[in-house]
């Protein structure tokens, strides 16, 4: 049975994604890891607990080794935007090394040690996206606001990266594709305190999102398995890195 892995499945988006693949795509296996608890499993839905340490990922990919897993796509939804102390910087005085450290760990090394938990599983046969939940605030020429710094510079090294890996990739498993995916913003726990100032109608639910996600990248004819990264909105459009 086809795998379809889920990093940070507590996301609301990542739920919404679990259940639309039970309504819409039930063919495949799923398997959801978090450092979450969580309670609903839908059936071919399995759930990998984890704190995301060296350990624990390592436990995570004998698993897929035991299992021989075979991977068809893999999500990375994991991203933070504020914390008890600290929203988004306004202003460069805001800047704080705690809050950066923290973001930096959640929105861009993790997501990278989970894209090398599932490398052991990857070779020129596998066919399959790997996607990581970016931001259009990443993108490093569509900055016009400013401000935000730190979780600006978290999914602009988040893509970084993942371009990066994107080469490294083209030579060991040429028929894998990795996506950035901006959703839109949506309305989650992550963007509850900027919502009041999103136009009418720009304001997203999880289940649109998902459904978006799951359209984009897997009934996509633009999409090739060609080892170019991709930079994408909820809609499908190229963002400029
Ligand atoms: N909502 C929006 O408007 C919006 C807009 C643009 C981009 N995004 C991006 O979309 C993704 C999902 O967002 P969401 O709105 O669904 O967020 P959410 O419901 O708040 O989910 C939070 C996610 O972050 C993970 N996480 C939290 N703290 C972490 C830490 N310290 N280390 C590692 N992972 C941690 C959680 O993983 P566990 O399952 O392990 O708890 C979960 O996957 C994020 O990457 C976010 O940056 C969201």
């Amino acid at each position: 049975m086809k795998t379809i892995v889920l990093f940070g499945a507590s996301s609301a988006i990542a739920k919404a994604y679990v259940e639309h693949l039970n309504n819409h795509a039930s063919q495949f296996k799923v398997l959801c890891v978090s450092s979450s608890e969580y309670s609903s499993t839908p059936t071919n839905t399995e759930y990998f607990s984890t704190d995301y340490s060296a350990q624990s990922l390592a436990i995570f990919t004998q698993h897929l080794k035991d299992t021989q897993a075979e991977l068809h796509q893999v999500i990375i939804f994991n991203g933070k935007l504020y914390n008890t102390q600290h929203m988004p910087e306004k202003k460069l005085e805001d800047l704080n090394a705690d809050y950066f450290n923290e973001l930096l760990n959640a929105n861009t090394l993790t997501p990278l040690l989970c894209l090398q938990s599932i490398l052991p599983l990857l070779t020129h046969k596998t066919q399959c996206t790997i996607t990581a939940l970016s931001a259009r605030v990443g993108s490093i020429n569509d900055n016009e606001l400013g401000g935000w710094y730190t979780y600006r510079a978290s999914k602009a090294a988040l893509n970084m990266l993942f371009k990066t890996a994107a080469i490294e990739l083209a030579r060991r498993a040429k028929n894998t594709k990795l996506i950035l995916f901006h959703p839109g913003t949506t309305d989650t726990e992550l963007s509850k305190p900027f919502q009041k100032n999103v136009p009418a109608g720009k304001l997203f639910t999880p289940e649109f999102v998902a459904g978006q996600l799951f359209e984009l990248t897997n009934n996509n004819p633009d999409l090739k398995l060609n080892g170019e990264p991709a930079y994408l909105d909820w809609q499908g459009s190229n963002i400029p890195w």
